[in-house]
């Protein structure tokens, strides 16, 4: 939660853990009315701060997470948990679906694969596994929806969140009635969409009291956690890709015109602006990965650092670069949590290849951060294939504020990287959306440009030659492991 001034200055801000929970594996649920709770307690916080003036704020904007099943009855009530993004439990519905219509139906109708986080294919779960509680359901809402809806009154979605539904028309922009009828899912659950930036509904009277806000706010329709975190790192015109280092990668391309890739490899989504969409790549375990190393292997020498009161991922990050780029011969695959771009695979599996005695804790570190930057690039080159090219890429997540980690990003890539002076992209998204809805700002990229600076510029260095070849032995790995992973 942000509130932010018309100079794109960041007066307060608040954060609330959401518990989830994962009633059985690959499960991942949330209870919405803990968003709404949440979303209440961070207005009040940041409403708290001195320089926040409760009757200056222009409008509201709202991201949140994709893909999540929020399912409502007659009455608006929420049926049953939301299921979540991360959910897998919908793998055999997309198998049987993308088997049955064929992968070109779905590029056809919606522009991407139906993969098992994406909504859709919940409802399908749904009727064979609940389908009293399918028969309920008269709304479909996404997560950042049903807050709006619950600060407001109306039910709808933006086109950039829509995009992940598997039943949007990405390239057309509306709700396609040739996926909804070969799924046999209703029209009539899906609301109206509308472009990100524009005003659907108001903040309605009774949470106005208990927010201690003036009833009427304009409510901005906002954008799915990724387009709104372009919106916020500026990316928001062709040529400018962000690379997203947190426990995901994502590699987020804006584009002109209505682009997808043969196999539906990238996701293609409506960004937030009208006339545009993104290409995009999702690493599953991207900073995850070396997070997961450093706690599991490395707890020492990351407790040794907390101690010191340094930084343990620096530590990390510095050990890693007294070891020459392609880390002695050693490989590392951040497939811990199976993979979504450039393979579609849930059964992939992280591993280390080419260990030999010569091969100590730091090459280990070093082969990670490689690893995850490999399947960076991996994301990088299917969004090169499709004709958008990058003068710079952008740096952010939690993988980002290390120099070393940023240099590598350049010598792989073979790109200028840079980082971005907000460091909240997402929210940060979110509110210059809502400026936008406003009326601060006349339109996204004006806004963008006017308060998004670079900063932290790296080029390309010696190693990028020896990072080329070593790029290309790294990607001859799944293919030659795949059949390993998936023999069951
Ligand atoms: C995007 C995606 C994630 C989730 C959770 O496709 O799955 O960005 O929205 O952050």
């Amino acid at each position: 939660m942000l509130a932010v001034d018309s100079t794109g200055s960041v007066l307060a801000d608040s954060l609330t853990i959401h518990p989830s929970s994962s009633p059985k594996p690959g499960w991942s649920e949330q209870a919405p009315e803990d968003w709404v709770t949440g979303t209440m307690r961070g207005i009040r916080k940041v409403l708290g701060h001195p320089d926040v003036d409760a009757e200056a704020i222009a409008a509201i904007g709202l991201t949140g997470q994709m893909h999540g099943l929020v399912a409502l009855d007659e009455a608006r009530s929420v049926i049953r948990p939301a299921i979540l993004w991360n959910d897998q439990r919908s793998a055999p519905q997309c198998l049987e679906t993308e088997a049955s219509l064929g992968l070109d139906f779905l590029l056809q109708h919606t522009g991407n694969r139906m993969l098992p986080g994406f909504t859709a294919p919940k409802l399908l779960w749904m009727r064979e596994h609940e389908p009293d509680a399918l028969a309920r359901i008269r709304h479909v809402l996404l997560p950042k929806d049903y807050v709006r809806f619950r600060l407001g009154s109306e039910l709808a979605m933006d086109v950039s969140d829509a995009s992940g539904t598997s039943v949007f028309n990405c390239g057309k922009r509306t709700w396609s009635n040739s996926m909804l009828d070969a799924l046999e899912l209703p029209e009539s659950w899906w609301p109206d969409v509308a472009e990100s930036s524009e005003v659907i509904d108001a903040l309605n009277p009774q949470m106005a009291e208990e927010l201690g806000l003036r009833a009427g706010i304009p409510l901005v329709a906002g954008a799915g956690d990724q387009a709104a975190s372009a919106v916020g790192t500026g990316i928001v015109e062709e040529g400018i890709i962000s690379a997203t280092l947190g426990t995901s990668g994502v590699v987020f391309a804006s584009s002109n015109t209505w682009r997808t890739t043969p196999e539906g490899s990238l996701h293609a989504f409506c960004h937030a602006i009208p006339g545009t969409w993104h290409l995009m790549g999702v690493m599953l375990s991207a900073a995850g990965s070396f997070d997961w190393f450093g706690r599991s292997v490395l707890p020492d020498v990351m407790q040794e650092a907390e101690a010191r009161g340094d930084d343990p991922w620096d530590e990390l990050c510095t050990r890693a670069a007294t070891i020459e780029p392609g880390s002695n011969g050693l490989f590392f695959l951040p497939y811990l949590t199976g993979e979504r771009t450039p393979h579609v695979d849930p059964d992939a599996r992280g591993c280390f290849v080419g260990l030999s005695p010569t091969h100590d804790r730091n090459h280990m570190t070093r082969a990670v951060l490689e690893g995850v930057t490999y399947g960076m690039r991996d994301c990088l080159d299917l969004v090169r294939a499709t004709g958008v090219h990058a003068e710079v890429i952008r740096l952010s997540g939690g993988g980002a504020k290390g120099a070393m980690w940023r240099q590598l990003c350049a010598d792989v890539f073979g790109c200028r990287t840079t980082t971005t002076t907000s460091t909240e992209g997402t929210a940060y998204g979110a509110a210059l959306l809502g400026g936008v809805g406003g009326g601060l700002w006349p339109d996204v990229p004006t806004a963008c440009n006017k308060v998004i600076s670079e900063r932290d510029q790296a080029d390309p260095g010696e190693a990028c030659e020896a990072y080329e070849r070593l790029h290309h032995r790294y990607r001859d790995l799944y293919p030659a492991l795949h059949r390993w992973w998936s023999a069951k």
